[in-house]
């Protein structure tokens, strides 16, 4: 009841959808339980987890990972472009959120095509399911955006932190995959400890700016969906980065302790 009052300061009221409430617990509960078993020893299978828990799988459909990439991020890049024919200008805010949406995940298609250097491939069978959360979680956030329409604005007015917050999350996610990506030559496979920008103090910094920008979108948006899908993501890759902490200390001898997962100094 209390969480209730505070937030209705700063969140829209809930919309008048059974689908986006059902989402908005959906996106929540499935991001914190995959993120949970990430801790758990159950990765998706991408990236340095991929091959981890495939003994017993026979013969998947492989896909290499920037194809399978490609695949993961373009449908929910393309809904976020579709939303601006699909819902002209409704306002600053609905606009902002359109953009940034948009912003992330035409970076994310760039960054696949121009910046990562993968060593490995995704199984189509994760990459489906991957894209079609994506894809759902984003038109979900435009449509709850839309819901929005004429209903009267939260008493505290989030949305220009939220451009900041979302500015500095795109930036530094951008510049640790950049750091990521100088880890290896052009060809070559294998992976070795991150130096510069943040990855002094935690391993997965491109997963705290990613959470940063999420949180950024959510304070333009200011819906329920938005901060639900938020704290899911935070919760799966807090999970993801605890593992990932323990993959380096497991494969190098030299990896420095003090490194934490994705919270400088505390997590
Ligand atoms: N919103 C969400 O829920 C969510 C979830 C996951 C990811 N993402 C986004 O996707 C981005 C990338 O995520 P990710 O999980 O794919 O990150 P990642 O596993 O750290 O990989 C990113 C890139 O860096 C390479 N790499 C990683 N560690 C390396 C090392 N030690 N040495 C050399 N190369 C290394 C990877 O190559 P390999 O592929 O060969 O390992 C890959 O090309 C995130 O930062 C975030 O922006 C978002």
């Amino acid at each position: 009841m209390v969480i209730m009052s505070v937030s209705s300061i700063f969140v829209f009221p809930p919309p008048p959808s059974l689908l986006v409430s059902a989402m908005s617990a959906i996106s929540f509960a499935s991001l914190a339980l995959i993120g949970f078993l990430e801790t758990k020893g159950k990765h998706l299978q991408y990236s340095k987890f991929w091959n981890n828990n495939n003994r017993r799988r026979k013969r998947p459909i492989r896909l290499s990972s920037k194809v399978g990439m490609l695949l993961i991020y373009t449908p929910a890049f393309l809904a976020g472009a579709a939303s601006f024919w699909m819902f002209p200008y409704e306002g600053f805010r609905s606009f902002v959120v359109q953009s940034a949406l948009t912003l992330h995940f035409f970076k994310r298609v760039s960054e696949v095509l121009f910046v990562h250097k993968y060593s490995g491939s995704v199984p189509l069978d994760s990459a489906i399911p991957i894209s079609l959360s994506y894809f759902l979680s984003t038109a979900t956030m435009l449509y709850a955006q839309h819901l929005t329409l004429g209903l009267p604005e939260p008493p505290i007015d989030l949305k220009y932190p939220g451009i900041v917050l979302f500015l500095i999350g795109i930036g530094g996610n951008f510049y640790h995959h950049y750091l990521l990506s100088k880890l290896r030559g052009n060809g070559r496979k294998e992976y070795n400890i991150p130096e510069g920008g943040l990855f002094g103090l935690v391993i997965c910094p491109h997963y705290l700016f990613e959470i940063l920008g999420f949180y950024g979108i959510s304070f333009i948006s200011q819906t329920i969906y938005a901060f639900s899908f938020t704290l899911g993501t935070t919760f799966y890759l807090f999970g993801r980065s605890i593992a990932t902490r323990r993959w380096y200390l497991s494969k190098f001898e030299k990896f420095p302790q003090d490194v934490k997962a994705i919270i400088p100094f505390i997590l």
